[in-house]
């Protein structure tokens, strides 16, 4: 089928590219010129793995193309995709100007019969909002479809490839068979799609989102008392992971949840609630834990170098979390910021960050090698969950180290082998 992707961020260009993969014809347009001509040189304008090379691929075989226009990416496209961002704004709901304008230039060039198809995250109700208005300007305005897309940044092609369910929201029976031949090609059994009316849609893609930051705030606030009791929270996590009604994912303690869609996904659905006069005090909780946990990350390493005026520390992450170069709602760069402000002398490590934060070089040291950096250090500090840095060389960073103090901000380590190592080690709940 011949489709057009607008917008190719990250949920945009690997849409784009999968689609590509599985033998629809792509054509992708982002408003960026800076990332067409990247995308149109075979690279990826962030990081993802395995991205790269389906973007070559698609270009090499010819089915996937960047245009260079709205109209020439969209000329006789079946089903447009709009993928545009949504980023998080200064209050509750997210910003969607670039979402409407993309919208306003998208419909009036569509084929008839063609299919518009949203992949950006919207505030629940507005797909109808769209529709309603579009209705008003076009008596020809296409069926729209929410489609929601639930890829994770670090493993995003491979989420999409194999997708757990497809949730198509429309009012339109043909929309929704045009959308079953575009998802043919992944042959997915018929329990794993779901139809729906669009504002099922966007509230399965909030709800599932803040579903798994409130298990996220649980487990921190768990593991937090697991710390003043004397337990240890990996230990508890394990025995609560064991019963299948709970299950294991998401309950890693930390610093908090971060990144450009669980915090904004949160404040969204915690307003729709409110809005609609049904407030989610569960959510408004997960959400002031959340804000409050980076702080108790804060106080512990103030505890355990005590008082971190004058401390040197290094922090190892700052993305917010690892296989991203994403630094976008970082707890990991609020911490940094934090402990600067109480005024620690910081540096920081991170496999993939690239200092795109207004000052934050100015204000940190970044080393390249966390090695020789804990030189002299009073604490090493780790913030994003990098396997790799399971395993520095922990024996020689202890001996280097002015007092060898670890606060492990993931739980990635061991304890009684640090310990043993000589470290004296703290981790979120142990
Ligand atoms: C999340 C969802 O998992 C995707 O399904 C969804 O498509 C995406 O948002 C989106 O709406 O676009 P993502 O933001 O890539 O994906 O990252 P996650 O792996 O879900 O992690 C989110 C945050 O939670 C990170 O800061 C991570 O460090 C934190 N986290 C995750 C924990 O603190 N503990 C955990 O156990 C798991």
């Amino acid at each position: 089928m011949k489709l057009a992707v607008i917008g190719l961020g990250h949920t945009g260009l690997v849409v784009a590219a999968v689609l590509a993969e599985i033998g629809h014809q792509v054509h992708g347009f982002d408003i960026e010129s800076g990332k067409r001509s990247r995308i149109s040189r075979g690279h990826s304008p962030f990081y993802e793995p395995d991205l790269d090379s389906l973007i070559a691929r698609g270009l090499a075989t010819g089915r996937l193309v960047i245009s260079r226009t709205l109209d020439e990416a969209q000329a006789d496209a079946e089903v447009v995709f709009l993928a545009v961002g949504t980023p998080a704004a200064n209050g509750d709901a997210p910003n969607l100007a670039e979402f409407w304008s993309a919208a306003g230039q998208v419909v009036p060039l569509l084929l008839p019969h063609a299919v518009l198809a949203i992949k950006s995250t919207l505030p629940v109700g507005t797909t109808d909002e769209l529709i309603a208005r579009f209705k008003a300007q076009w008596p020809d305005a296409p069926p729209v479809v929410n489609v929601p897309e639930f890829l994770r940044q670090g493993t995003a092609v491979a989420d999409f490839l194999r997708p757990e369910r497809v949730i198509f929201g429309s009012h339109s029976p043909a929309a929704l068979n045009v959308m079953r031949v575009v998802y043919e090609p992944f042959k997915l059994s018929s329990e794993t799609i779901h139809e729906c009316r669009p504002v099922e849609a966007e509230l399965i893609k909030h709800a599932a989102n803040c579903f798994l930051a409130a298990r996220i705030s649980y487990a921190n606030e768990l593991a937090n008392l697991c710390g003043r009791l004397g337990a240890d929270y990996e230990i508890v996590r394990h025995g609560l992971a064991a019963d299948s009604r709970i299950g294991s994912s998401f309950l890693n303690a930390g610093l908090g949840f971060g990144g450009s869609c669980f915090p904004k996904d949160l404040a969204a659905l915690i307003k729709t609630a409110r809005d609609a006069g049904s407030p989610f005090t569960l959510l408004e909780a997960t959400l002031a834990a959340n804000r409050a946990q980076v702080h108790r990350v804060v106080a512990l390493a103030d505890e355990m170098v005590g008082g971190l005026s004058g401390r040197k520390v290094l922090q190892l992450g700052l993305t917010y979390k690892a296989g991203t170069d994403d630094t976008r709602g970082s707890r990991a760069l609020e911490l940094a910021f934090l402990l600067i402000r109480e005024g620690a002398e910081l540096t920081c490590h991170d496999p993939a960050y690239i200092p795109t934060e207004v000052g934050s070089d100015q204000l940190f040291t970044i080393a390249d090698d966390p090695v020789s950096a804990a030189s002299r250090m009073d604490l090493v500090l780790i913030a994003t969950d990098w396997p790799e840095f399971i395993d520095l060389p922990w024996s020689k960073i202890v001996g280097s180290m002015r007092s060898a103090r670890l606060l492990d901000g993931r739980n990635l380590l061991d304890p009684t082998e640090m310990t043993a190592a000589g470290f004296t080690y703290r981790g979120i709940g142990r």
